[in-house]
């Protein structure tokens, strides 16, 4: 079988797991090149950076499945994939211990003002350790508010809990009178919840503006879950504490209000790259394929089939 791989990945995961099909890199090919691999291409492992539409599925008429190598898969037209029977597959539960971390490291970076020490010290400006200097925001005590209580949240709220949190969570599920409370008694509140209609712009300008004055916003799951233009409305009228940011709403751009805040930690979308993870999470899609060629249940189908 022919797979199309549009990202170069840890390996050894292809060149282990799909041996005996013919692997394509998709990654340095001019996009005219690119499409005339899609078009013989029986499988396809993609990123959340590629958008799995109507068009791209039209232009690849023998697909018959997507690996996606990440647990989120709002990149997908799954509706489009159902029509033309391809499969769709994610790679859950191996990167949640990781991304929590990332979660964590961001908390305690805000609140501890880590970019702004981080610069004092590399500054040749710092006189030395001063009673009042660049004080932050102790984690015990402070409840921490989690947006979607799934794999990651729940390893979030394990981690959070052994620095002295308090936990509030919210399912998805939940009535709005729960994501009321969230916003108005939450210290910290970290995002945690898959992008969907219902979830895209669930942080908007009203939101923002009921959580606690002085509250942290944290979000390692999806940009459009938070309005950046909200966010940095909330940031400058001095309402919210701070963020730490690890996706965007218009990835690989950044809202320019948040790139000069100090009061702002940002990441390049790094939930889940350790080596470890992201060897496991690309192993995992190659598995996947595999499967499926081998006429195996998918160990995790996204387009409900
Ligand atoms: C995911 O798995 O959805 C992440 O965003 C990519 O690491």
């Amino acid at each position: 079988m022919r797979i199309a791989i549009t990202r170069a990945l840890p390996e050894p995961s292809s060149t282990e797991i799909l041996i005996g099909h013919e692997v394509v890199p998709l990654e340095d090919l001019p996009q005219g090149q690119r499409e005339a691999e899609l078009a013989s291409a029986d499988a396809l492992l993609a990123t959340p950076v590629e958008r799995i539409d109507e068009a791209l599925l039209a232009g690849a008429p023998r697909l018959r499945i997507v690996a996606n190598c990440a647990v989120g898969y709002d990149n997908i037209d799954l509706a489009a994939c159902r029509r033309r029977g391809i499969v769709a597959t994610n790679t859950p539960g191996v990167l949640t211990e990781t991304t929590a971390d990332l979660a964590m490291l961001l908390i305690l970076a805000v609140l501890r003002r880590l970019r702004e020490g981080e610069a004092l010290a590399r500054s040749g400006s710092w006189v030395g350790i001063r009673p009042t200097q660049l004080l932050g925001t102790d984690l015990r005590g402070k409840t921490l508010g989690i947006y979607g209580l799934g794999r990651i949240g729940e390893a979030l709220a394990r981690r959070a809990r052994a620095f002295g949190m308090e936990i509030l969570a919210v399912r998805r599920s939940d009535g709005p009178g729960s994501f009321q409370a969230l916003l108005e008694r939450s210290d910290v509140i970290s995002v945690h919840a898959p992008l969907t209609q219902e979830t895209r712009g669930r942080f908007g300008r009203d939101e923002l503006f009921a959580m606690r004055k002085g509250a942290f916003l944290v979000n390692t799951a999806r940009g459009p879950l938070v309005s950046e233009e909200a966010l940095v409305e909330a940031l400058e009228a001095g309402h919210l504490g701070g963020a730490g940011l690890d996706v965007y709403e218009d990835e690989p751009r950044i809202h320019p209000g948040l790139v000069g805040r100090d009061d702002v930690v940002l990441l390049p979308h790094l939930g889940s790259a350790t080596r470890e993870t992201r060897l496991a999470m690309a192993r995992r899609a190659c598995e996947e394929i595999a499967r499926f060629f081998r006429g195996e249940p998918a160990l995790s189908r996204v387009d409900g089939g």
